[in-house]
Parts: structure tokens; sequence; C-alpha cells
């Protein structure tokens, strides 16, 4: 199970910097990826399932729709964990909050890959811990990008990430998908007219 679908890391990655191409590479390999041995038949429907829905994501056009495609991609994880058995995920404590844009987005950073979790686990606890890491207080207009005062789009952006975050918490579990793809979307929308690039 190491390999377990490790394509779809790349598509998470892709969403959050932006790369919209790279996205759409991630998800022909996870649509079309062949297991190697036997798949015993219980699995091929939900990897038909999980692997449908990561071919929605070869035609993302933006960003929107490859992380929309993305949260239909974990959706489809979780149908098959729940049936089969999945990860056991064990949530930890967040990276400590702190003054700077840099300690913000390393708590942004864990509070997404646990949302992850959350989702395609399906994990109640991941899922709200993820979220109420993202419940700080959102940067404030002149802490976006030092020394700079950025536009009152981008600082909407940063309200917007949080607010998503506060909806997403109390969302039904079926709906998980669309709120994480919807909360992806807003990180690389700010990332990418401020030309930030993520290692
Ligand atoms: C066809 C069924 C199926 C699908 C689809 C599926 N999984 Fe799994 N997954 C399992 C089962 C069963 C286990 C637990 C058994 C095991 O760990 O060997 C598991 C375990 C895991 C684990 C813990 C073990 C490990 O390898 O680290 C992770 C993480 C995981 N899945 C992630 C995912 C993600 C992400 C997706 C969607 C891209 C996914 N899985 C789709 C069946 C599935
Ligand atoms: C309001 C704008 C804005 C939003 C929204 C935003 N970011 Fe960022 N992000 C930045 C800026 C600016 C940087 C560059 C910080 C620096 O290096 O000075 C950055 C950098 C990062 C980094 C690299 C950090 C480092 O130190 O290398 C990660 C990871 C990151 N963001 C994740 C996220 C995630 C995940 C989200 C969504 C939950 C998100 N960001 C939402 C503005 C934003």
């Amino acid at each position: 199970m190491k390999e377990h679908f490790s394509q779809v890391n790349a598509m998470k990655a892709a969403v959050v910097r932006g790369e919209v191409a790279e996205f759409r590479v991630a998800a022909e390999l996870l649509a079309t990826r062949q297991l190697s041995g036997d798949v015993a038949s219980q699995w091929k429907v939900h990897l038909q399932t999980m692997q449908n829905a990561a071919g929605v994501g070869r035609d993302a056009s933006d960003i929107e729709a490859a992380s929309t495609a993305l949260g239909g991609v974990g959706r489809a994880c979780a149908s098959c964990h729940r049936a089969l058995g999945g990860p056991k995920v064990e949530v930890g404590t967040p990276p400590a909050e702190g003054s700077g844009v840099n300690l913000h987005m390393v708590r942004h950073q864990w509070a997404v890959d646990r949302m992850w979790e959350g989702l395609m686990g399906p994990s109640d606890e991941a899922w709200l811990k993820g979220s109420e890491a993202l419940g700080d207080a959102p940067l404030r207009r002149s802490g976006i990008v030092k020394g700079k005062t950025v536009t009152e789009h981008i600082a909407v952006l940063a309200k917007e990430t949080h607010a998503l975050a506060n909806r997403a918490r109390t969302a039904p579990v079926d709906e998980r998908g669309k709120h994480y793809g919807a909360l992806l979307a807003t990180c690389a929308s700010c990332h990418a007219p401020l030309e930030v690039k993520i290692k």
C-alpha cells in the first residue's frame, strides 16, 4: 500500500501552487493508473469510481475546476475506505501561532493537510481540527507582503480563506469534497497574483 494512489499528492500540491497544467498531468496519471497483481472484485467498483473522479480533472481549465475535481477524488477515496477499511488518521497538534506570514502559512498548510485526511479518511476529528486551525484571525492587510500594501482583492481573499474554513467545519460529510475544493482554490488565487513560489 506504500504507493497507494500517491499521484493525488501531486494534484493537491499543484492546486495550492496554482499550476493547472501540472494538475492535469497528475490527474491523468491517477485516472489511468493500473494496479499490479490481482484486484479483488469488490475493490474494482470503488477503484473505478475514484479513477472516474480523477478523470474529471484531466480537462480542468482553471484552478476552480481543478480543485472541484480534487474534492471529488477525495470523496471517492472516502467511499472505498468506508466500505473496505482505510487509513488510521492521527491528527496531532497544529504548529504554533505566531506573527508573520510564514508561520501563518505553515498553519494553513497543516490545516488543509488535516482537512484532506478528514475528507478522504474520512475522519471527523481531522476535519474539525484542520478547519479549526484556519479559524485564526486572518492576516491584516499590511502583514501579507512585507513592506507593501496589497490590493483590496488580496485582503478580501485573506478573509475569505478563514470564512470558508468556518463554513466547512459544520458541513455534512458528503459535502466535504466541495468545501475542501473551494478552500484550496482560494489559496491558489492569492498565491498566483502575488507570484508566491512554493517549494
Ligand atoms: C478501492 C478501494 C480504495 C480506494 C479507491 C482508496 N483506498 Fe486508500 N485504502 C484502502 C484500504 C482497504 C486501506 C486499508 C488497508 C491497508 O492499509 O492496507 C487503505 C488505506 C489507505 C491509507 C493508509 C495506508 C497507507 O498506505 O498509508 C491511506 C493514506 C489511503 N488509503 C489513502 C487513499 C487516498 C488518498 C485515496 C484516493 C486517492 C484512496 N486511499 C483510495 C482502500 C482504498
Ligand atoms: C491572502 C493571501 C494568501 C492566502 C489566502 C494564502 N496564502 Fe499562502 N502565501 C501567501 C504569501 C504572501 C506567501 C509568501 C510568504 C513569504 O515567503 O513571505 C505564502 C506562502 C505560502 C507557503 C510557503 C510558506 C513558506 O514559508 O515557504 C505555503 C505552504 C502556503 N502559502 C500555503 C497556503 C495554503 C495551504 C493556503 C490556503 C489555505 C494559503 N497559503 C492561502 C499568501 C496567501
